[in-house]
């Protein structure tokens, strides 16, 4: 299942006053995004994210700076390097996330399929490892 986790290119607008990145919903993300949040101010050598999902969906973003994304399905880790704002990072559910190596004033955007809920996350490694055995996310939705 990591080859679900993909690099997606926004439409990037050019002129000589700079340039324009829009994402719309359903269109240039596969899902209707309904949050937005963004890490931002953090200390050198943090690391964040350290969870899966059980049903959401997201896109990353290194709006400013750059940071690595290590995404693993439970058998196969591959790490993506975020440093432009012209593009994403696509994470299915059931994949656990690491972001590191932030560079300073580095943001992360995130675009999210679903409201902030708590119980949709899986914070332990382990038990995310037991329910990818049990074939948890197996047949679900595929990009
Ligand atoms: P956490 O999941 O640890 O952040 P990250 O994945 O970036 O490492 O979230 C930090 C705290 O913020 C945690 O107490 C939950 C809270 N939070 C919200 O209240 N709403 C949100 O949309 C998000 C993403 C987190």
């Amino acid at each position: 299942r990591i080859n679900l986790c993909k690099i997606i290119n926004f439409p990037k607008v050019s002129d000589y006053r700079g340039n324009l990145t829009f994402i719309e919903g359903n269109i240039h993300v596969p899902f209707e995004i309904k949050r937005v949040y963004y890490i931002y101010d953090i200390p050198s050598g943090e690391t964040r994210g350290g969870h899966a999902h059980i049903e959401l969906e997201q896109v990353i973003i290194a709006l400013s700076g750059s940071f690595e994304v290590v995404v693993d399905d439970g058998y196969t880790r591959k790490s993506f390097f975020l440093n432009r704002p012209h593009y994403g990072l696509y994470v299915p559910p059931g994949i656990w996330r690491e972001l590191i190596n932030f560079s300073s004033n580095s943001v992360a955007l995130v675009l999210a399929s679903t409201l902030y809920d708590e119980k949709d996350y899986i914070r332990d490694y382990e038990t995310f490892k037991k329910m990818v055995s049990g074939g948890f996310w197996d047949e679900k939705k595929k990009l």
